[in-house]
């Protein structure tokens, strides 16, 4: 069945990833495209409405990007935002000025004020927040058109002309910081585009799915498997999508939890793909021998990975395209400059510049984490694994303080697992977001039986958080506590105490490391 598609023309704007991602949260499929898309290519496109994205140019200047001409002329819905709106005030008799003039530039939070009797606005608040980054403004509506919203410092914020279906707002709509924005979105395309919600993941995988075959073709795909939630729906994407010309290097560095290893091999027991597990774990564990510092850990574990990878993928020979499981927040991540660095976070992203390939494939960037687990149900992966915490790269090294050992390992990963296993069963509806054992440096004196005992604490951690930016600590109930501490000391070996770490980040950190 063909869904009803809308299409987004790019004027070099940084959101247009967002207001896709905005759209299909409403469940209308969209495409993006640049602004220079013909008219006899968008019929062909025959979008239920169009949206133009923002830019960083002027209108008026003189090599500013424009759509094809006629494109108002089409009958098809058309919402313009910021330049996008500029443009049509441009366009349709209106006019568009450095907003200088009038001290009317806005940058970030403003408060706005809407007619909610523009279709666009219905149902809304009449006044709250929007995002607005621009230094021109509409001087003059065109003509047709009546003023939708404004601000304190712009008088012409919002435009319609709700006969043409052509509507324009100066601010962000897409952005988290304008209130109801998303609602604005979903106005435009319910009750002006007549969407009527056709699009799912599971329509979006079978795109994905024929994209990556028309991509590909008969070439070979190699990809790094960590195991984490990414990686391992990318891999099932690519896998249901080409079989047996993918191949995925596992690399068990011998510092995952109880079990996880095999789980990720099991996981991919079902396609037809060269999967090759390479256990590096005494490897890993003789060049952290002696190591206590935490960044050197980090460090040797990133470089010692590389190396493994590098090692199979000489192995492999060429390979046509390397596909990595870059999500839509990584993508803006990069895009930031961080301040300080606390701690050096080794991720599994970096361009393995040694394998012979020829392009990368990002088939996950447009999705956000909520809709990349969706998609791995989809695809059929187990539920523990679309579910997965957040695991760091370096894995349990950066959970024992201190000098790494096998049986310190042993001790951890048996802590972590009845931690885990315990919480599970109480996690449908909390907001538990990572929770995991750590065990400390620290061996204090216990009393088991008639003896005395000298053994490790091991500590429980669990955070609530949205970014992982900042986290408040878990109200975990004291039973559930009570139960695992029980179960730490009885079933694990050389565990005589069990400590829950009630500290907020900041000033803590989520690792101990
Ligand atoms: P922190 O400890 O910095 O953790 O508050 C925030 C989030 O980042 C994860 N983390 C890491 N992830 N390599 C990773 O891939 C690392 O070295 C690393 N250190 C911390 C941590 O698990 C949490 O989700």
């Amino acid at each position: 069945m063909q869904n009803q598609k809308i299409l987004i023309l790019n004027f070099g704007g940084q959101y247009d990833q967002l207001i896709a991602r905005r759209v299909r949260e409403c469940k209308v499929y969209c495409e993006v495209r640049p602004y220079t898309m013909t008219i006899s290519e968008i019929q062909e496109f025959n979008p239920i409405g169009i949206i133009f994205t923002g830019g960083p140019d002027s209108v008026y200047k003189e090599d500013s990007y424009h759509p094809a001409e006629g494109i108002f002329e089409l009958g098809i819905p058309i919402l313009g935002i910021c330049y996008g709106c500029q443009l049509l005030a441009h366009h349709l008799g209106g006019s568009v000025t450095a907003a200088e003039d009038l001290n009317a530039r806005e940058y970030g939070k403003t408060l706005t004020f809407y007619d909610t009797s523009c279709l666009l606005f219905d149902g809304l608040k009449s006044e709250g927040i929007s995002w607005m980054s621009h230094g021109d403004y509409m001087k003059k509506i065109p003509k047709g058109f009546k003023l939708a919203a404004h601000s304190q410092k712009c008088p012409n914020v919002a435009i319609c002309d709700e006969k043409k279906k052509l509507y324009g707002v100066q601010f962000h709509p897409e952005v988290n910081h304008t209130e109801n924005g998303t609602s604005m979105i979903y106005n435009f395309l319910y009750k002006i585009c007549g969407a009527v919600g056709d699009w799912t993941m599971e329509d979006y995988m079978h795109h994905c799915i024929e994209e990556i075959r028309s991509k590909v073709g008969t070439g070979k795909v190699l990809l790094a498997l960590s195991g984490g939630v990414d990686s391992s729906v990318c891999a099932a994407l690519f896998a249901e999508a080409i079989g047996s010309q993918l191949t995925c290097v596992f690399v068990d560095h011998g510092l995952l939890r109880k079990d996880e290893g095999d789980e990720v091999e099991a996981a991919f027991q079902k396609w037809n793909i060269n999967l090759i597990r390479v256990n590096a774990g005494e490897r890993f564990l003789s060049r952290l021998s002696g190591i206590t510092e935490p960044e050197e850990k980090r460090k040797i574990i990133g470089e010692e990975f590389i190396r493994v990878f590098e090692e199979e993928g000489k192995k492999i020979g060429k390979t046509d395209y390397l596909a990595q499981g870059t999500i839509y927040p990584d993508v803006i991540e990069s895009g930031k400059e961080n301040a300080e660095t606390i701690k050096s976070h080794h991720n599994v992203g970096g361009l393995p510049d040694f394998v012979d390939f020829k392009e990368i494939i990002e088939p996950l960037r447009l999705l956000f984490k909520d809709e990349v687990r969706e998609l791995g149900r989809q695809l059929g992966l187990p539920e523990y694994m679309v579910m997965r915490q957040p695991f760091p790269g370096p894995g349990l090294a950066i959970r024992i303080i201190g000098e790494i050992t096998e049986e310190k390992l042993a001790i951890l990963r048996e802590a972590d697992y009845i931690f885990r296993e315990e919480v599970e069963k109480i996690t449908s509806d909390t907001k538990m977001n990572q929770y995991f054992a750590v065990l400390t440096n620290m061996k204090s004196v216990g009393v088991m039986g008639d003896g005395r005992t000298y053994d490790w604490a091991v500590a429980l951690r669990s955070v609530e958080t949205e970014d992982f930016m900042t986290a408040d600590w878990s109200r975990i109930p004291y039973d559930v506590l009570d139960r695992v501490s029980r179960r730490i000391v009885n079933e694990v070996s050389h565990v005589n105490r069990v400590l829950y770490d009630i500290t907020s980040k900041p000033p803590s950190t989520v690792e101990f490391e």
